[in-house]
């Protein structure tokens, strides 16, 4: 068994991604750039700046600085009005249960998440209690495939990759765990998250099998 778990927020724990897709889209359709859910795929666990500079790649443009700073605080304005809203609810499916077994196995629990809003976000469903070492998006410099939200987690538990798993639903996530020299689950789809270890459709009913084939 692994001792730790690291997981990543949006996606695996928590259901933001739609939110997060209707924030970037309406971004995308003030700069009349098209932008559909495939797109979306590609900015999964990329930091708000760099995912408005890939939008803004999409219809070809560039801006300044300034105007990138000022359209990421509008698109995270429209995202923090719909998770205001969040409760226990939007845990996804399977969660609870898994770090209840991973409590009973004493395999430790931490968060490696690429967003500045995971702190609140956490909160608000409930389940920042569970997550004693959690490395965001204010703690890094180097947004996913990068591994240093993963390296920075494995450090506070007091371990090495090797010893730690990440879960994770971006292309961008597993690329960061697997650079990281971490074993890493995808969470979704197995032809998107080829580069994942092993592959599972969604946080339901997992055992300790998981660790199995790692
Ligand atoms: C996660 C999400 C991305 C998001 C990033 C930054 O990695 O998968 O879609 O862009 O976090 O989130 P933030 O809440 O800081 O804008
Ligand atoms: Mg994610």
């Amino acid at each position: 068994l692994p001792k730790a778990c690291i997981f990543d927020l949006d996606g695996v724990i928590v259901d933001t991604v739609p939110a997060h897709f209707v924030a970037w889209k309406a971004m995308a359709d003030e700069l009349n750039i098209p932008f559909t859910e495939v797109d979306n795929e590609q900015l999964k666990g990329v930091s708000r700046t760099e995912s408005m500079k890939r939008i803004l790649a999409m219809g070809g443009m560039t801006k300044s600085n300034i105007e990138i700073e000022e359209m990421t605080t509008k698109k995270n304005h429209i995202y923090v009005e719909i998770i205001s809203k969040m409760t226990p609810d939007d845990i996804l499916p399977g969660v609870v249960e898994f770090l209840d077994l991973l409590d009973d196995n004493n395999i430790a629990i931490a968060l490696g998440s690429s967003s500045k809003n995971a702190p609140v976000i956490l909160e608000a469903v409930g389940l920042a209690h569970r997550f004693p070492v959690s490395v965001d998006g204010n703690q890094i410099a180097h947004s996913k495939p990068h591994p240093e939200v993963f390296l920075l987690g494995a450090d506070r538990l007091g371990l090495s990759p090797s010893e730690c798993v990440v879960f994770e639903d971006a292309i961008s996530g597993v690329q960061a765990a697997k650079r990281g020299n971490f074993k890493c689950v995808g969470v979704g789809d197995s032809t998107v998250l080829s580069e994942a270890d092993v592959v599972i459709p969604d946080m339901k009913n997992i055992d300790l099998t998981i660790f199995d084939n790692l």
